[in-house]
């Protein structure tokens, strides 16, 4: 997994360019301090002690999705919203999520082909007769190209709906295991842009955005859980599950400062804690390796 992981990241900066210091995607982003508040609601269906009733610090990195930091914010219409829990017992776990509900490859061997077709990925746009090729060989992708293209990007980092994308198993006192997605919706309601306004921004209009926010007050978000049945699949990151799939929440997270010194972090999600496991999903296994390399290559830089 290792060595292929290593051609992915060398893939991506062939495609985006290599940015020193910055990470190898989601480059371009800002880290705050947060508070994370439990409901307990899923305490029948998890031990994780971060969902039992509660309170505890967190950390919470936005960001646009280009592994070009230099691209203007339209250019990257899925935000990242990354969260790093910490436990009571000093441990820490993650949720990465992103504004797109699913990803465009199936597995990491995909992933990287793909990668490998895509020679002229010049600001957002892949040749068009690339992008037949791709679809042509993988159509399980065409319904993520789909996606962003019907996809408004959130006037905000703060109205933006983060989605976990692969699922995860919820494990309980009884050893049962439930499988789970995880949603974030911004307690001030969703909000999308229009493409025209989204062009019109300045570069750097969702940081200092953020900054405005925050300000005025702390931005929220509340976590749900969506609860997996028979049949959704768990190994397949370009599937979403059936809409009337039945929703917790899981609590609220409060996001308070600027937290620059995570900007270091590395927001592996793989990084799951007691209570919770990971899925068979082979993209979520292999990001594990992925992040690895971007994050010792990035920390050597600076
Ligand atoms: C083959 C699949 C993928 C690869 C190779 C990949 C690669 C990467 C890399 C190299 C980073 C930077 C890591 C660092 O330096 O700390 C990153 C960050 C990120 N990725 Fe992925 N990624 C993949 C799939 C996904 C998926 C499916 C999601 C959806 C949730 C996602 C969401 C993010 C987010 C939100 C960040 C920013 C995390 C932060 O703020 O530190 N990625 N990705």
């Amino acid at each position: 997994m290792d060595k292929l992981a290593e051609t992915a990241i060398g893939q991506i900066e062939k495609i985006f360019g290599t940015h020193p210091s910055f990470r190898r995607a989601h480059a371009r982003g800002k880290s705050y301090r947060a508070r994370f508040t439990a409901t307990g609601l899923a305490g029948h269906l998890t031990t994780a002690s971060h969902f039992q009733e509660g309170e505890i610090a967190a950390f919470v990195r936005f960001s646009h999705f280009s592994p070009d930091p230099t691209w203007a914010d339209a250019m990257s219409p899925v935000k990242g919203m990354a969260v790093q829990f910490q436990l009571p017992n000093g441990e820490v776990t993650n949720i990465v999520g992103v504004t797109s509900p699913i990803f465009f490859a199936r597995t990491p061997e995909i992933f990287t082909e793909m990668l490998g077709v895509v020679k002229s990925f010049k600001k957002g746009k892949p040749s068009l007769t690339e992008l037949a090729d791709l679809l042509a060989d993988y159509p399980e992708s065409g319904a993520m190209i789909a996606n962003i293209r019907k996809m408004q990007a959130p006037s905000s980092f703060a109205t933006g709906q983060y989605n976990s994308v692969h699922a995860f198993y919820f494990i309980n006192q009884e050893r049962q295991r439930q499988p789970v997605k995880y949603l974030w919706e911004p307690e001030s309601g969703t909000e999308t842009l229009s493409l025209l306004d989204a062009i019109a921004l300045p570069i750097g209009f969702f940081e200092t955005d953020m900054e405005d926010r925050i300000a005025k007050g702390p931005v929220m978000f509340r976590l749900n859980v969506i609860l997996g049945q028979p049949g959704d699949p768990t190994d397949d990151p370009t599937k979403e599950w059936p809409e009337n799939r039945e929703k917790l929440t899981l609590g609220y997270l409060t996001i308070t400062e600027k937290a620059p010194e995570v900007e270091k972090i590395m927001f592996d999600p793989t990084l799951v804690t007691e209570g919770i496991e990971c899925s068979e999903d082979q993209i979520l296994n292999f990001r594990h390796h992925a992040y690895k390399i971007s994050h010792d290559r990035r920390i050597s830089e600076i």
